[in-house]
């Protein structure tokens, strides 16, 4: 047997044990010891019964997601083969009970559908998240589950790809007990229980499989809920298929079915990016100078200064941790303001049922008012999010300094000034460091960590585990202007700024990135963040705009015209009470007059246009910053434009989408828009050099890492 599975006896039951750290995925040689083991116990007349168990933290978590690649690479030619093996334990001719603790999700779930019985302790939970990998179930999700849980939790189930807790699977019939305490002494009283009684084949359940009449609205339902929260993916849908083959097929065609589909969505291009992303967003996390073992801080309480727009939000996060939060305002007014919109937020999450009034009103008893740094001394972490400007950060900083405990971790959320200045009001900083929030920032997933010259490692290493305790991806960046998001969102939105100068309407360029997949058109997104922002920031930085350089000529025009976006009710559109967007003749009209003062040729622009315009300008400042070591890693980059900008995450971010393009093919567009548009779209070198090398953004990652 492999040393990945394990066999031993308790007297009469048998117990299966798989030992595959970190969270037993079925990776080669786990099947075929799980195969081995079934035969062992067929075969011994003293085994009445068998438990299958996972070793360490968890069940199974699922297939071996590293084996996908080597599958589409032709490196492993055997492919997902679980359907044999999972068949030989249902017709083990001794009852099989799956004791599940931590996740059985994928494969996993796929497994322990598979046995007969299923038991698990209260805190474990089941999910079907393949279509998060930008696949569905290959080996009989899609047909186990709608026999036990019923058709209405399969689909959804195998759709949304989000687990369920233990309690909601025992009664949608997942699971057929709790145990509570010792999960391998009570799977084995379970399994004594049952030994010698007749064992039921999940497929043969078809019971809860329903009518073609009552599950019509069913799949209708899943098919335009997907549409809308997976819009542009593809697993989804052929997830709900498989499911509706379950309903219409025999087993056996059902699984036909499901692997076509299966493999359909493995080769695709949306899986590959999906599991770049799974992978990317655990590698994040490694920063190559910093070990593992760097002390952490301990950030027990904490302090924001400022209960603004992004104070309030930051808040949020602490106290939704568990950790208390001092709240620092200048006056009153300010300081009520904020605190009656985090109650706002907060009261809006119960309605939805998000939260309960109980969790609520517990992290807001969280929050502690003030009005001063008197007690700021006692705080592990200060996050200062005050308005943006250069002497007002350093005045806050040196109070911090003055106020603050030595080791006390001091943050700023600035989105475009220097850390290192920020940091040279304090006499401390080592321990200084940029924590740029996402607005909301209650709800964005994004979490900048900006590291200063003389950040010490202790406090990056503590900021990027304290972005996962608050429920964020923590990114490390370097101190750059607009560091890596916003220095590319830049050229992004002037891109498309330029397009509707040259012809395009507003609208067709919003939709064009939207049907790109972005969450929202890059000038609907103008006028959402506030117009007027990148307007006082340009005006800020005029002197550093290159002589003769093209800039975009309509936003600050619209600005002065106070035309802010939302919050004034027009921007680049108009919006009615409810802030919806209504296009705007008026703009359109402004702005074909400006640019016929300013000369600029009027045309016809494709859509194709539009979205290459905009995402290789993303692209080839991404490569800038790559090159510059603003960003450790390409993924670092996709990272970022996945959980703060709206890219869609079955493109894999703007370097994997442009390693899918082919870098040659990017650089070529780059060269043509370079000839027509000037400067500003000089190739970036590194983008030229991997170009030219037939190679990609992931191979220099990879080729990279290798070299430490
Ligand atoms: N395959 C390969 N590696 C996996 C893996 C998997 N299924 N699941 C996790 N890992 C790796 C991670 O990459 C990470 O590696 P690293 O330490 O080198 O970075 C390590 O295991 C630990 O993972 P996490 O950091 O994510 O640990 P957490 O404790 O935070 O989370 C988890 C554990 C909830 C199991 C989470 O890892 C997870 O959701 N994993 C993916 C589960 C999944 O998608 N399963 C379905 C796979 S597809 C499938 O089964 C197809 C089938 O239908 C045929
Ligand atoms: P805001 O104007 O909404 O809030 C700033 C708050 O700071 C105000 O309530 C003000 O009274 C308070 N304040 C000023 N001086 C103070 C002091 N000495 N002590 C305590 N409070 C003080 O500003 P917003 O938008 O929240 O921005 C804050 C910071 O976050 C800025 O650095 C900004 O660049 C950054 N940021 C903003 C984002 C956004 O989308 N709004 C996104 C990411 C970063």
């Amino acid at each position: 047997m492999s040393d990945l599975v394990h066999l031993t006896k308790d007297n009469d039951i048998a117990i299966i044990t798989i030992n595959n750290p970190p969270v037993n995925a079925l990776s080669p040689g786990v099947p075929e010891g799980i195969s081995q083991a079934i035969e062992q116990i067929d075969s011994d007349p003293a085994v009445k019964a068998a438990v299958l168990i996972g070793g360490g933290r968890t069940f199974v978590a699922g297939a071996d997601i590293k084996e996908f690649g080597k599958i589409t690479r032709g490196e492993n030619k055997r492919g997902v083969a679980f359907l044999p093996l999972l068949l030989r334990i249902e017709d083990c001719s001794k009852p099989v009970v799956m004791a599940i603790h931590g996740t059985a999700f994928g494969g996993g779930l796929e497994l322990a559908m598979a046995g007969h019985y299923r038991v698990a302790v209260p805190s474990a939970q089941v999910g079907q998240p393949e279509v998060k990998l930008g696949i569905i179930p290959g080996a009989a999700g899609t047909q186990r589950l709608p026999r036990l849980a019923g058709v209405e939790a399969a689909v959804q189930m195998c759709a949304d790809g989000n687990p369920i807790k233990a309690d909601k699977a025992l009664k949608l019939g997942i699971i057929d007990k709790l145990i509570e305490g010792d999960l391998l002494a009570g799977a084995v009283a379970f399994a004594r229980e049952i030994a010698g009684k007749p064992a039921p084949k999940t497929r043969e359940r078809n019971q809860k499989l329903g009518t073609a009449e009552g599950n019509a609205p069913i799949f209708a339902a899943a098919r335009e809920n997907a549409n809308k929260k997976q819009r542009g993916m593809m697993a989804p849908q052929a997830a709900i298929d498989a499911v509706e083959a379950a309903t219409k097929l025999s087993f056996e065609e059902g699984c036909e079915a499901e692997q076509k589909l299966f493999v359909e969505c493995l080769f695709s291009d949306q899986s590959k990016a999906m599991i770049h992303v799974f992978f990317g967003e655990r590698e994040v996390s490694k920063i190559p100078d910093i070990p593992k073992d760097t002390p952490i801080i301990p950030v027990k309480s904490a302090a924001v200064v400022g209960a603004g727009t992004m104070g309030g939000g930051i808040t949020m996060n602490f106290v939704n941790a568990g950790i208390p939060v001092l709240l620092k305002e200048t006056d009153r007014a300010a300081l009520d303001r904020g605190l009656a919109t985090i109650k706002k937020n907060y009261a809006n999450s119960v309605k939805r049922g998000r939260f309960t009034q109980e969790f609520m009103d517990q992290r807001i008893s969280l929050i502690r008012p003030t009005l001063s740094y008197d007690d700021f001394g006692g705080v592990d972490m200060v996050i200062e999010a005050v308005f943006e400007g250069m002497a007002l950060k350093k005045e806050v900083f040196g109070e911090l300094d003055r106020v603050c405990k030595a080791g006390a971790i001091l943050a700023s959320n600035t989105s475009t000034l220097n850390i290192d200045e920020i940091a040279s009001a304090t006499s401390r900083p080592e321990s200084v460091i940029g924590t740029h929030f996402f607005s909301p920032a209650n709800v964005m997933r994004l979490l900048e960590i900006v590291r200063g010259k003389a950040s010490s490692k202790e406090v990056i290493a503590t900021c990027m585990q304290l972005s996962k305790t608050i429920g964020k991806v923590g990114v490390l960046v370097g101190n750059c202007r607009g560091f890596v998001g916003n220095r590319m969102f830049g050229p992004y939105r002037r891109e498309a700024q330029f397009l509707v100068e040259e012809g395009a309407s507003v609208e067709a360029v919003d939709k064009a990135l939207y049907d790109f997949g972005m969450a929202m058109g890059p000038l609907a997104t103008g006028d959402l963040a506030g117009l007027d922002v990148g307007w006082r920031i340009r005006k800020e930085y005029r002197h550093l705009e290159k002589p003769g350089e093209r800039q975009p000529l309509a936003e600050d025009q619209l600005c002065e015209m106070g035309r802010y976006g939302q919050k004034t009710g027009s921007g680049w559109y108009k919006y009615d009470e409810n802030r919806r967007a209504v296009p705007d003749p008026e703009v359109a009209e402004l702005v074909a007059k400006w640019a016929a003062e300013a000369g600029i040729a009027q045309r016809q622009i494709s859509s194709e246009e539009m979205v290459d315009r905009c995402i290789y300008a993303l692209v080839n400042e991404g490569a800038r910053i790559l090159e510059e070591g603003y960003a450790l890693r390409a993924v670092d980059i996709d990272i970022v434009y996945l959980n703060g900008y709206g890219f869609p995450v079955y493109r894999g971010g703007p370097m994997w989408y442009a390693d899918t393009i082919g870098l040659k093919k990017v650089y070529d567009r780059i060269k043509k828009f370079h000839q027509q548009h000037g400067d500003i779209w000089a190739p970036a070198p590194l983008l030229e050099r991997l170009a030219n090398e037939g190679s990609t953004f992931d191979a220099y990652d990879k080729e990279r890492l290798a070299k430490g």
